[in-house]
């Protein structure tokens, strides 16, 4: 057996899982607190609490953990935390970030790292550390990320292994704002200036089917494998089995739209990012703010459930008859606008219905994933299918527009712990020694294909939503 982990933002996920056939045997989860700042032994808590309910891991032999991306967890010589860990969606560091960008310029930093930095990355933490909180900066031996201090303290922590028996995976690293995604290799220069001259010591990046360490007693089987683990994007695309040519679209409180690919991103605008899979292949990367948000506002404001909105969407005609909502409730970060509020164009007496009101949104809402996907070609990433996941992917109008404003096959694999599975089959991968992760055969995925019209009729929806789009743009 192995076992998957996902600690993220709000909670604790645990699979155990058949290393041979994939199959789920037990699993348990469990909540901590969210919010942008937290400590890490709240992470600790809520996994020893969703290992007892996932039975343990007493017969296990091996264990992944996926995790957030971003966060900064700074410990001091004795392996203590500093600070509560900042997370990826704290935004104290966009100042940091801004001053990171103008001493080295966009186009250095794409090169060294395939990254902009933006708040979320953790060297704009340290940066925003170092001048906020100089004494924990000074105090900071050793920087790691969620998902690396939680295998840390399952290897036992500090008195079983010390700091040099932090480990972590090119994937996550590479969100850090000071490793290369291309090299394999972390960019000190990048951390000192980051950090203003300090250089603490960073985990030991192992390869991506290599055991970092063993599991200590105090969870479950002494000497069970830990593999190296890696960000929950990452993760989610080794769970779901994503190939080059497909697209994971997770539709959640953000829309994150990313593809495997064989080479390096480095693109200098910063509407991708070039993060590293979890396969030692690459994850180039797009965040869109507005996603499962829309459905949830649109849906309040028309006063239905969200089986009632599909419904009225399905009902009004593509394009809504010119109506389109510009969805960037909360600003948006593809296209990079995080000033920007939304804008609904074209009502009439015709149009000035629930239904057409419910069709522009979920229409908006896709083209602005659509805008993501289109980023990622114009890298020249190929997208041949769309694998959509997240709450947002179980709204039937969702599932039935999709193919025509994607303009391509949409697959929606059936709702599970995407994260937590990757982090099994990482597992699965270190106990095997194989060349390639193990085939796993995945649960049933409901296909949603198109054909010429609605292709064609998608191409019109996106052609309207993009001249409203830029219409709002600068307002
Ligand atoms: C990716 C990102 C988020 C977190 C969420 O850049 O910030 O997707 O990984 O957990």
């Amino acid at each position: 057996l192995v076992a998957g982990i996902d600690t993220s933002t709000q909670s604790c996920k645990v699979v155990v899982r058949d290393a041979e056939s994939g199959e789920l045997v037990r699993e348990g989860r469990a909540s901590h607190p969210d919010g942008t700042e937290v400590h890490p032994r709240e992470w600790e808590r809520a996994l020893r609490e969703a290992v007892t309910q996932a039975g343990g891991l007493d017969d296990v032999d091996a264990v992944g953990v996926g995790g957030q991306q971003h966060g900064m967890v700074c410990l001091d010589s004795r392996g203590e935390v500093v600070r509560p860990a900042l997370l990826w969606n704290d935004t104290r560091s966009a100042q940091a970030a801004r001053d990171l960008v103008s001493e080295l310029g966009a186009q250095a930093w794409a090169d060294a790292v395939g990254l902009v930095p933006v708040a979320s990355f953790t060297g704009t933490k340290l940066r925003w550390l170092a001048d906020a909180e100089p004494q924990n900066a000074d105090r900071t031996a050793a920087v790691c990320l969620p998902h690396d201090w939680l295998t840390w303290r399952l290897a036992g922590g500090f008195e079983a292994v010390g700091l040099e028996g932090l480990f972590t995976d090119a994937g996550d690293a590479s969100g850090t704002a000071y490793f290369s995604a291309e090299s394999g290799e972390y960019r000190r220069d990048l951390l000192e200036l980051a950090f203003r001259g300090r250089s603490p010591l960073l985990p030991r990046v192992v390869a991506p089917s290599e055991a970092g360490g063993t599991l200590s007693a105090s969870w479950g089987r002494e000497g069970a494998l830990l593999a190296p683990g890696t960000g929950d994007n990452a993760a989610a695309a080794l769970g779901l089995a994503a190939r080059e040519g497909d697209v994971v679209l997770s539709l959640g409180t953000s829309g994150v739209v990313g593809a495997v690919t064989e080479t390096a991103v480095h693109d200098a605008s910063g509407t991708i990012a070039g993060f590293a899979d979890a396969t030692g292949r690459h994850l180039p990367l797009v965040v869109t703010l507005n996603a499962a948000q829309v459905l949830d506002a649109t849906a309040k404001l028309l006063g239905v459930d969200h089986a009632g909105l599909a419904d009225l969407a399905l009902s009004a005609p593509s394009g809504a008859d010119g109506l389109v909502l510009v969805p960037y409730l909360q600003g948006e970060r593809t296209p990079n606008r995080p000033e920007a509020t939304g804008a609904m164009h074209g009502l009439t007496l015709k149009t000035m219905t629930p239904a057409h009101v419910a069709r522009a949104a979920v229409e908006g809402l896709l083209c602005g994933l659509a805008d993501g996907i289109a980023a990622l070609e114009a890298q020249g990433v190929s997208v041949r299918r769309v694998l959509m996941v997240g709450g947002g992917a179980r709204s039937a109008a969702v599932q039935q527009l999709a193919p025509s404003v994607l303009g391509r096959q949409v697959v929606v694999p059936q709702p599970g712990e995407y994260v937590a599975d990757g982090g099994a089959r990482q597992a699965a991968w270190v106990l095997s020694g194989a060349d390639a992760p193990p085939e796993w055969s995945l649960a049933p995925a409901q296909v949603f294909d198109l054909d010429d019209d609605a292709r064609a009729s998608g191409e019109r929806v996106r052609a309207r939503y993009a001249e409203v789009r830029d219409l709002t743009d600068g307002i």
